[in-house]
């Protein structure tokens, strides 16, 4: 397994090119399946997930070409209908395929996701809202198998704020018969990107973005062309190394609207921002003030930022109180930088970070996504070179992180 080597205590300068969001890229994949006509995708950025997304819908017979950094897709018919264990256990999103399935040739039969890293993660939404829409799923050695003649629009009121629950009952409805409204639904900018692409193939939805969505289903969708939006939490990403590891670094290609709330934070660190039409420079110097977050679904501070802020908060000045409320078990990264000299204490969903003056280097170990993520900004600000090991989970939602990284002055290196 590749490991990444970070020497630590070096400034960030330069420009970093944003690539296409993984999480409006995925569920996009996932809309060729309601079309027999050519999907083509710009800026779909390259990576683990991406590719794993491409081999599942390669295997229910879809035509996927992945060119330079598009992607274009053709579910001219649908062979097998089927997401197996082995693709859905490395990547949850698979789950993504269940309502466009259902929706364009009436049955599909998906392997359960199972748990993951960051806490039990069940469906139970998405299945509670196809069943609304007419689908008979029951569950059977590890898959559910679903089936439905002819999908109707309902009124859905989601128990919980879900992104991919959302996004799966809006590729339903896209199809069905009548009009479905989805209330307490995700507001995240991947569901409107999402939307955005639907309703380039002929979808009649309202509302993306807010939380309520009313979709007209139609008789059949076209192909269309969409480019995916920035990736904003690769953005989020790099601006909180830099804030860490001091710096002054551009994100250039960026949706800087559709990350308000980390914005905000880095200027409580102390920060400077200046924010363009679609790039973010920002600017520190010296140890960062103490911030405290509480994630919460968009427009709140994203979850998926919670690890970073976390890395960035054991070196600042000062106490910081981190509470995590989407996932039920997201702080393993706490227990890799604790191997960095970090000083954090764990209470429920809450952890205290008490900054210290340096983080000393030493072999850590990637656990998810996101927790990689921290571990590469604590080893940016390290004394002495780290070593971070099973980064394929890194390389599951950064495109290209040691050329980027190494852009912007970083000392890292891939070593097989
Ligand atoms: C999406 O996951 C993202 N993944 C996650 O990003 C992100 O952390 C998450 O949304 C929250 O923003 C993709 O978009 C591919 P949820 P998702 O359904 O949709 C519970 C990353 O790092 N829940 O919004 O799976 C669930 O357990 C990944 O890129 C139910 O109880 O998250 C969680 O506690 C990690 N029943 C909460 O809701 C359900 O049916 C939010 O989950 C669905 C969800």
């Amino acid at each position: 397994m590749d490991k990444l080597r970070i020497t630590g205590g070096r400034r960030l300068e330069g420009a970093v090119e944003i690539s296409g969001a993984k999480n409006a890229a995925l569920p996009i994949m996932c809309a060729a399946l309601l079309s027999d006509e050519p999907l083509v995708l710009e800026r779909v950025p390259r990576l683990m997930d991406v590719a794993t997304m491409a081999k599942l819908l390669g295997r229910m017979g879809v035509e996927v070409d992945a060119g330079g950094n598009g992607v274009e897709l053709r579910a001219r018919r649908i062979a097998d209908p089927t997401a197996p264990y082995d693709l859905v256990k490395t990547m949850r999103a698979s789950v993504l395929v269940l309502g466009p399935l259902l929706a364009r040739c009436g049955r599909a039969k998906v392997s359960l996701p199972g748990g993951c890293a960051i806490g039990a993660r069940p469906v139970d939404q998405h299945v509670k809202g196809l069943q609304a829409m007419g689908a008979e799923i029951t569950v059977d050695h590890g898959y559910m198998h679903a089936e439905a003649k002819r999908l109707r629009g309902a009124r859905i009121v989601m128990d919980l704020v879900t992104v991919t629950g959302t996004e799966n009952l809006m590729m339903a409805a896209a199809l069905a018969e009548g009009t479905t409204v989805l209330e307490n639904a995700a507001r995240e900018p991947e569901v409107v990107d999402l939307a955005r692409c639907l309703a380039a193939m002929g979808a009649r939805i309202e509302g993306a973005g807010t939380d309520v969505i009313r979709i007209e289903g139609v008789g059949s969708l076209s192909g269309a062309r969409h480019r995916v939006m920035p990736d904003r939490i690769e953005t989020g990403t790099y601006l909180a190394a830099a804030a860490a590891a001091g710096g002054k670094v551009k994100a250039t290609g960026a949706a800087p609207e559709s990350l308000d709330a980390t914005l905000e934070k880095l200027r409580e660190a102390g920060a400077i921002l200046r924010v363009s039409q679609d790039e973010i420079e920002i600017e520190a110097e010296g140890r960062p003030k103490p911030v405290n977050v509480r994630t919460a679904p968009y427009p709140g501070f994203a979850t998926d930022m919670q690890a970073q802020f976390m890395a960035l908060a054991t070196i600042a000045r000062g106490t910081a109180l981190i509470t995590e409320t989407i996932f039920e078990n997201r702080f393993m990264h706490a227990l890799e930088l604790q191997r960095l000299g970090a000083n954090i204490s764990i209470h429920g969903n809450s952890a205290l970070v008490r900054g210290v003056e340096r983080l000393q280097a030493a072999t850590v170990m990637a656990t998810d996504l996101r927790a990689s993520a921290s571990l590469v900004i604590a080893a940016l600000v390290a004394e002495g070179t780290t070593q971070i090991e099973r980064i394929y989970h890194l390389d599951r939602g950064y495109e290209a992180i040691e050329k980027k990284l190494s852009g912007l002055g970083a000392r890292v290196e891939r070593v097989k």
